[in-house]
């Protein structure tokens, strides 16, 4: 059965925050630590009236319009977030209550929950979804899949330059338009304490660490795919969409990547003329000698023009919204494959049937790998996205104007402030029921 991604929309958060022009001077730090070192040129942030519900019921409705399905077609709806309000009812409960505002009919035997494991979630309930229908009892309905957060950190914390707000809305059905799923699945996954929110708002970081642990988790899920039938030859990818905190993350790990898949391959030797073969552990008597060893071939791995032409065409294209968005958590390695299909549609490149690997991780800690194949659909889903649109009418904040909104959306703070931008066609935040619950709107 052919199963994967039917329909993607993408929401984001309507306020920016320039990270060289706004946000490097009141830091007093250099532009190129965020463009250059960190890859990230804005960060996307909620209006006063935005939330991970709305971000979430924004991208659904039109993803449902669009693809002219009505609730009764739903027959799940699963949302992904670390940026949960409510340790019961789940988000994906107001997303439906927002959907039925607008919608004829209800999502009553819908089966709706919420996912957590950082930002890999947004790939479990992927798979959650893809399993249910494989497994027959979808009735013929599609999964409606939600990965929805706002990404802020503490101010001053390092990680506050890699914030970022939005919602990524998939259906999941039987013979999809966009991508379909492969069989084999990696899994790299360890008890880690290197980003974690217990029971607080702002998450607790070990900035340098988490990134030792997202390369550590990604290896090991890469093994543990290629052991299980997934075929990691890098000519076999057109696009390999990562989990993207920020790109420079992607360029670290993408290195690691390629230089595991080519070992033991034609492209390894090929390479041998210019740069050796790479070092293997039995050649060496400590680890610490081989772990040079192996991190110089890398240093000259990543110079070939082997490398670079690989990385130009797989893994750069998947930057390019996350570079005006941030990080998005459960939605970021799919705006990730949205970007490199969007980009691949502009330079016309023949996509269908060709093959994604796709790399998602979370802290906490664990990496998943997977395959997906290009549908023959794909050019008319993606034509019809509308990011640009939504990343052109953004506000642009002052450097007070951002530390206001990040007090209203700071839980230990009660602060009004007027939004920046107008509500149109739109469900928003629209203040708090008698036992403590968000309500929403559609607003014309
Ligand atoms: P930092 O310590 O402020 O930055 O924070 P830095 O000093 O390490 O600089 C960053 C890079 O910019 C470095 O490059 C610098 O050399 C370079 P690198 O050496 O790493 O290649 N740089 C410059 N380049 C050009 N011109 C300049 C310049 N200045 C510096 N002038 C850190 C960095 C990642 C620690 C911080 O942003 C952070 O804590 N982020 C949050 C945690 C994070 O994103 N971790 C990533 C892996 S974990 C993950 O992805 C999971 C996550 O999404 C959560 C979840 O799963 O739920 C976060």
């Amino acid at each position: 059965m052919n199963v994967g991604i039917d329909g993607i929309e993408i929401r984001t958060g309507r306020l920016k925050l320039d990270l060289p022009g706004t946000f490097a001077p009141a830091k007093g730090e250099d532009p190129g630590k965020y463009t250059k070192g960190l890859g990230l040129h804005v960060s996307a942030l909620p209006d006063a009236y935005e939330d991970i519900v709305t971000m979430a019921a924004n991208a659904s409705r039109r993803l449902l319009e669009r693809k002219n399905v009505s609730p009764a077609d739903i027959g799940r709806i699963d949302v992904a977030t670390e940026s949960a309000f409510d340790n019961s009812k789940p988000v994906s409960t107001y997303v439906a209550g927002c959907l039925e505002q607008v919608f004829d009919g209800d999502f009553t035997h819908a089966n709706k929950g919420e996912r957590k494991f950082a930002c890999v979630s947004g790939t479990q309930v992927l798979d959650d979804a893809f399993n249910w229908v494989r497994a027959g009892r979808s009735r013929g309905r599609a999964a409606l899949v939600v990965a929805t957060d706002t990404a802020l950190y503490a101010r001053d914390d390092p990680g506050e330059a890699t914030q970022g707000a939005g919602a990524v809305a998939m259906l999941v059905d039987r013979d999809p338009d966009l991508v379909s799923f492969g069989d084999a699945q990696g899994i790299g996954s360890v008890d880690e304490t290197d980003f974690l929110k217990p029971n607080q708002q702002f998450p607790s970081v070990d900035g340098k660490r988490s990134m030792q642990v997202y390369l550590a988790r990604m290896r090991e899920a890469l093994q543990d795919f290629a052991r299980n039938g997934g075929d990691i030859h890098p000519d076999t990818f057109s696009l390999v969409p990562f989990h993207t905190p920020f790109p420079g993350m992607v360029r670290k790990a993408a290195a690691l990547g390629f230089r595991h898949s080519i070992r033991d391959t034609s492209v390894e030797d090929r390479l041998a003329d210019q740069i050796g073969r790479q070092p293997r552990p039995e050649a060496f008597d400590d680890h610490e000698a081989y772990l040079d060893g192996i991190k110089s071939y890398t240093d000259e791995l990543r110079q070939t023009t082997t490398y670079e032409e690989w990385y130009e065409r797989t893994v750069e294209p998947t930057l390019d919204i996350a570079r005006e968005v941030g990080n998005w958590y459960s939605g970021s390695v799919h705006v990730a494959r949205t970007a490199g299909l969007k980009h691949a549609f502009e330079t016309d490149r023949a996509l269908t049937g060709k093959n994604l690997l796709v790399a998602s991780y979370g802290s906490g800690a664990q990496a998943e790998i997977h395959a997906e194949t290009v549908q023959p659909g794909w050019r008319d889903e993606i034509a019809q996205l509308n990011i640009d649109e939504q990343l052109d009418r953004r506000y642009d904040l002052t450097f007070e104007e951002y530390e206001a909104i990040h007090d209203v959306h700071n839980h230990d703070e009660t602060t009004d402030l007027e939004p920046f931008t107008t509500p149109t066609e739109e469900f928003v935040f629209d203040g708090w029921g008698r036992m403590g619950e968000r309500k929403y709107t559609y607003v014309e």
